[in-house]
């Protein structure tokens, strides 16, 4: 039997509520913090994450994937969504039309990454970015947005992990001095390292490997490096944090796998899931427009992992409830009820309501099994006496009251019952 391809996962309709409700909510929290959607293609130009994702990174040094289309032109599935945002941005002029462009993005990305527990080959990010201010209390909005993320999935078991690495002015003398310091024990570091020394030596510091980490311990922070602008807008940045009470922890080692970082840079952490535990990631990139060809103009943005968000709800044992579920449930005894259950479900689903019926012509007891089966809030009842009377049996099934109502007095308690939701 042919499978899916290992790392890409199904959602399954009992999954699928879930993502439905958490995608609502992912809407409604972008839409409270301004940020308007934007929809980019599955594929792109090579060239275009060469440029902006990097060539020194992992993700298109080892895991995009590529092909020749039929005209021969290199095509990769997109493995993030900043390039393609800014590829947008440029191509479509939107820099003349606002002076500050918020977007944000739900959208799968494909990574050719060892598949394991929260690392998936097409996985789905919820992503924002913002173009056009170097204001450090857009860095802090990021922050609060990432934040709301993890709070509004229900997750508590989370660290906000934050450091500066500076820009094109200070980064390349701290790159030097880790050179320098690593230079005599580099034939001890691990074989990505040693590449890393002659890439981006920066990564060193982010290394997994414990003896490379006890290599870097003595290494000084970063933040002592900064130049009088960076460390500026840092100390401008945590200081808005404390304004939100937004608790954090500076990790000098917070390097992040992708190039085009400058000065803010963070990880929001579930502490219970291990290696693969970043959540919503992300930081500034200053350069990373005028690198794809526009004028000059700060960014700063986050993406997290939907997938692995979903994963840390489960570790924590976060329960939401169940509002997908079926509003009303149509049981009716006899071919005249069952014309007539038939029309008012269709009634009920024209406004709105989520309405199911009998279609195996199964006896009223049979129905009334199936109704609590699919978890029904609520029971129509229809018979033939019910016809006559012009009323119909609303069964509630949370507190199993049963009483006869008038179609409109139905409809009337179903629409103060059934609430639309917010973040
Ligand atoms: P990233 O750190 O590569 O950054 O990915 C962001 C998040 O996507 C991760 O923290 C994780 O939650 C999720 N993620 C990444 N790879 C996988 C995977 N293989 N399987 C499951 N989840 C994964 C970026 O992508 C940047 N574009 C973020 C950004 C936006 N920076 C500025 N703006």
């Amino acid at each position: 039997m042919i499978q899916a391809i290992k790392g890409a996962k199904d959602i399954l309709p009992e999954e699928s509520s879930l993502w439905q409700r958490l995608e609502e909510k992912l809407r409604a929290l972008a839409r409270a913090y301004h940020y308007e959607e934007i929809r980019v293609p599955t594929f792109e130009e090579t060239e275009l994450f060469v440029k902006g994702t990097g060539e020194a990174t992992d993700i298109v040094g080892k895991e995009m994937y590529t092909f020749l289309d039929k005209g021969e032109r290199s095509i990769t599935l997109k493995p993030e969504g900043t390039p393609s945002v800014i590829r947008a941005y440029l191509e479509h002029g939107l820099a003349g039309k606002a002076p500050l462009f918020k977007v944000y993005y739900l959208e799968r990305m494909y990574r050719q990454e060892k598949p394991q527990a929260g690392r998936l080959r097409q996985f789905t990010q919820f992503g924002a970015e913002a173009l056009g201010s170097l204001d450090p209390a857009l860095d802090a909005e990021m922050l609060d947005l990432a934040w709301k993320v993890c709070e509004m999935a229900g997750l508590k078991q989370i660290e906000l992990r934050l450091s500066s690495i500076g820009c094109p002015n200070c980064r390349p003398s701290y790159k030097a001095m880790i050179k320098e310091k690593l230079l005599p024990k580099v034939g001890e570091l691990c074989g990505d390292c040693k590449e890393r020394m002659e890439k981006n030596p920066l990564r060193v510091l982010d290394c997994k490997v414990e003896h490379c980490r006890e290599l870097t311990q003595g290494i000084p922070s970063i933040l002592d490096y900064l130049c009088a602008e960076c460390a500026e807008h840092f100390a401008r940045v945590k200081a808005y944090l404390g304004e939100l009470g937004i608790p954090y922890l500076l990790d000098t080692r917070l390097v992040r796998g992708l190039d085009y970082y400058t000065k803010t840079v963070f990880e929001i952490i579930a502490t219970n899931l291990g290696s693969q535990g970043a959540l919503p990631a992300g930081g500034r990139y200053d350069g990373l427009v005028e690198t794809l060809g526009g004028k000059p103009t700060p960014g700063v943005g986050f993406a997290c992992g939907i997938e692995r968000l979903l994963l840390a709800m489960e570790k924590e044992g976060v329960v939401w409830k169940d509002d997908n579920r079926l509003e009303v449930f149509i049981a009716t005894l006899g071919e005249e009820a069952k014309k007539a259950g038939f029309k008012l479900g269709q009634e009920l689903r024209h406004q709105g309501f989520s309405c199911e019926m009998d279609f195996l012509s199964r006896s009223l007891k049979a129905q009334m099994r199936e109704a609590d089966r699919l978890k029904a809030r609520f029971v129509l009842i229809l018979g033939d006496e019910e016809i006559r009377k012009k009323v119909v049996v609303l069964r509630d099934m949370a507190t199993k009251e049963q009483r006869e109502v008038t179609r409109e007095a139905a409809i009337a308690i179903f629409t103060e019952h059934f609430v639309h939701i917010a973040y």
